[in-house]
């Protein structure tokens, strides 16, 4: 295979190529350290950060649809705190770019998080604007473009490092809430995040999930997902990281000629371990066969 050109800039941090792992389905990478060289990863988006512990929803929690996954996790997380002291540390000793994710159910937790982390090792927040805003009565953040401006702009006040904010696809119009996020100064774009989903154990006649509802994730969301990058890179200016469904080298490929910079990949680790090498890998393999010296070459070329 000839060398190729993988490199890619977000938001003014330069990753050595595109591909990186989603949120909340690698978590810090220590548990994947031995299927996975980190060193090759773009980037490493750790599981979402809360200003404290939060214990996550009641089990079952997860459950296999056709084509990917139901979730209801509940953003289980250690707390900044600990991540600061344990996974920062860990992720360092790699030659990869660390992206946090932050979680929140107020502005105000939003932004204590993020102000702990200015002093951090890391090179890029991600907004989860997925979390339930309890002081709107529980309805997600990202739902409604002014709050979406309203919560980028509150954070990019405090934020240290460059700030992506990721969409929830549960809406009418992407197009309008990424609008919000620019408006907002947000300095880059990752979607989408989770469907609303759920499922019915018609022998038990209960939901499946102790949660009711949850996040469809997996090859079954990639086509809303290609739909929505292509839809907001038309739109909007900031680089975008392109999820959802994220398999193989080829649906990368789709990702990021629907106008993605970035990709990542998520419930695929949860089948395959060392899915994120095989995208790298078949990314390669694409650029060789069809002659494409630099990645960017092919960003966004669907008309
Ligand atoms: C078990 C699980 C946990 C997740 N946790 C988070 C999270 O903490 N923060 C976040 O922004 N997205 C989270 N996500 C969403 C993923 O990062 C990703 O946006 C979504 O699953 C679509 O990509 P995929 O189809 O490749 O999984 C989670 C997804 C799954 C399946």
């Amino acid at each position: 295979m000839t060398k190729v050109n993988m490199k890619v800039n977000i938001s003014g941090v330069e990753l050595k190529n595109p591909v990186m792992t989603a949120s909340g389905t690698f978590g810090s990478g220590i548990e994947y350290g031995e299927f996975v060289d980190l060193n090759r990863l773009g980037a490493v988006v750790v599981k979402g950060i809360a200003n404290t512990s939060w214990k996550g929803n009641a089990s079952p929690r997860v459950a296999e649809t056709f084509g990917g996954m139901l979730n209801s996790v509940g953003l289980q997380n250690p707390g900044v705190d600990e991540f600061i002291q344990k996974d920062i540390p860990f992720l360092r000793k790699y030659d990869t770019k660390i992206i946090v994710n932050i979680a929140g159910k107020t502005v105000e937790e939003y932004c204590e998080v993020v102000k702990k982390l200015a002093t951090a090792d890391i090179d890029l927040l991600e907004l989860n604007i997925s979390c339930p805003n309890v002081k709107e009565g529980g309805v997600s953040f990202g739902t409604d473009a002014k709050m979406v401006e309203y919560v980028t702009k509150q954070v990019k006040r405090v934020s240290k490092q460059p700030l992506i904010v990721k969409l929830t696809p549960n809406v009418t119009d992407i197009v309008e809430i990424a609008k919000g996020a620019e408006a907002g100064g947000a300095d880059g774009l990752s979607l989408i995040n989770t469907l609303l989903g759920m499922a019915i154990d018609i022998h038990k006649r209960k939901p499946v999930l102790a949660n009711v509802v949850g996040g469809l994730s997996g090859p079954a969301i990639k086509p809303v997902a290609i739909r929505m990058v292509y839809q907001v890179a038309k739109a909007v200016g900031l680089p975008i990281i392109g999820m959802g469904g994220i398999m193989t080298g080829e649906d990368a490929i789709e990702f990021i000629q629907a106008g993605a910079t970035g990709v990542a990949v998520g419930t695929a680790n949860f089948i395959n371990p060392t899915a994120t090498m095989d995208v790298l890998e078949g990314i390669g393999k694409y650029m060789n066969q069809y002659g494409v010296e630099k990645i960017s070459d092919i960003r966004g070329i669907i008309a």
